[in-house]
């Protein structure tokens, strides 16, 4: 049989190659309950600009409710043959009732399908920026534990500085806030009504589209049919959102799994969380992080996807924009698992306190607070950088601490160097030394877990 919902103008019925090869139903009947509650707004909406009756715009609403529940109870049955969400749920409204007939009045499968992807993107935006501050919750807690720990902080993966372990651990709690603002700005952007775009060029009947937007709770209305049927900024900017976290993520994932191997000895991880060989009886792997890792792909892969099947479309819709949800699925149950498995996997890492006191007893790592010292001496930066560089090579030629080098040279560099140079290399007194702000003076990285501890308090 043909189409019973656009089959008026054809004479053949579809190909079951082309249906199976133009169906969406496998992956968008996720938007069933979004789809629905767009529906009923749209049914009362027409009752009230008096296109159906009272009756009618009842019996829509009833039969929309029974769908979700059956829908919810595992009862309905999808066909490939009704090709995606709207049809199918709009076919099994009219085989509950006749009004079921008036319900797409004024309204196209573009401007439908635009608002339920906005209505579900919503909903999904606020689990996500739950999860993040949960992220961000169990990270602060962690670096609060760790707080009297000295690490040597890094740069080209060579050692560099003493800092706080916990101020590395803030460090992707700040990135954690700016990924929240960013999906905060994508829901901005999905926060806007396009029911009442038809398929690109409004309608003839009066809608009422103030009352829909106010029905679904969507901030503004679009202002132009033609761009509301055409746009997906909107999963773009999710996407994106989702691509930077995946960064974020992956760079963390990266850290720790440094962090977990016998050369830098930081971290144990849980056994419920890591993977044995197969083979060597003696491996413990940090898969959790490489997955995490892994995944990140996904998630910037998506973005260019996405990007990709909208740069050539002409306005206003074209088919090739079905294609636009596997990414977005994808992406947001990427998120939400990566996300999971790090609020569970966090309040389980150890951190080896003694290793990681001894490796930052490197007396390498006060070369630039030595330099430092002797500026406050009046001996100008770029002076002061060149002789302790002469000390560090001169100790690297004699196999010598930088803690060890014999007073009569330190005397020449400066007469207080001498009775000064043991209180360098002390990595708390190094750390509190700290004056600017943002540095890992313990004192602000204290502030700031206090900072943080209050906003996160909900989580
Ligand atoms: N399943 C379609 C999609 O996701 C809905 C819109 C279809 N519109 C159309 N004119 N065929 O894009």
């Amino acid at each position: 049989s043909n189409n019973p919902l656009w089959g008026g103008r054809f004479n053949e019925k579809p190909s079951s190659v082309f249906l199976e090869f133009s169906q969406s139903i496998s992956f968008d009947w996720r938007l069933y309950s979004q789809d629905i509650r767009g529906s009923i707004a749209h049914a009362r909406m027409l009752e009230k600009i008096g296109i159906i009756n009272a009756t009618e715009s009842e019996e829509i609403q009833k039969g929309l409710t029974e769908i979700l529940q059956e829908i919810e109870q595992g009862q309905f049955s999808w066909s490939t043959e009704l090709e995606d969400i709207h049809m199918n749920i709009e076919s099994a409204l009219i085989k509950k009732t006749k009004a079921g007939l008036k319900l797409h009045t004024a309204r196209s499968r573009n401007d439908q399908i635009a608002t339920t992807m906005r209505l579900w993107l919503k909903e999904e935006v606020q689990k996500i920026l739950t999860l993040l501050s949960r992220l961000q919750a169990v990270l602060v807690s962690w670096a609060e534990d760790n707080l009297d720990v000295v690490i040597p902080g890094y740069t080209h993966l060579q050692r560099a500085q003493p800092v706080c372990l916990s101020h590395q651990i803030l460090a992707y709690v700040e990135m954690l806030e700016r990924d929240k603002e960013r999906f905060q700005e994508c829901y901005k952007h999905a926060d806007v009504l396009v029911l009442g775009s038809g398929a690109l060029a409004g309608s003839t009947l009066p809608l009422d589209r103030e009352y829909v937007a106010r029905l679904l709770g969507f901030e503004k209305i679009a202002e132009n049919s033609m761009d509301a049927v055409s746009d997906r900024d909107f999963v773009l900017d999710f996407l994106y959102g989702a691509s930077t976290l995946g960064v974020h993520l992956s760079r963390f994932a990266e850290d720790m799994t440094l962090w977990s191997t016998s050369e830098w000895g930081f971290l144990e991880l849980p056994d419920s969380f890591s993977s044995g060989s197969s083979l060597m009886p003696n491996k413990k792997n940090p898969d959790c992080f490489e997955l995490l890792r892994g995944k990140s792909a996904r998630l910037i892969s998506n973005l260019t996807r996405l990007s990709i099947l909208l740069r050539s479309l002409p306005l206003t819709y074209n088919r090739d924009m079905q294609e636009d949800k596997e990414p977005l699925f994808d992406s947001a149950d990427t998120v939400e698992l990566c996300l999971e498995m790090l609020i569970a996997v966090v309040p389980n890492l150890k951190i080896k306190k003694h290793r990681c006191m001894h490796q930052s007893q490197d007396p390498l790592l006060y070369a630039t607070d030595i330099a430092d010292w002797l500026v406050e001496k009046q001996v100008p930066f770029r002076e002061a950088h060149h002789k302790v560089g002469e000390l560090v090579g001169y100790c690297q030629k004699n196999s010598l601490l930088l803690s060890a080098v014999p007073e009569s040279i330190l005397e020449t560099i400066h007469p207080e160097l001498p009775k000064q140079w043991k209180t360098f290399f002390d990595p708390q007194k190094s750390l509190e030394r700290k004056k600017t702000l943002g540095s890992p003076n313990p004192d602000f990285v204290r502030k700031r877990i206090q900072f943080w501890k209050e906003k996160l308090k909900k989580f």
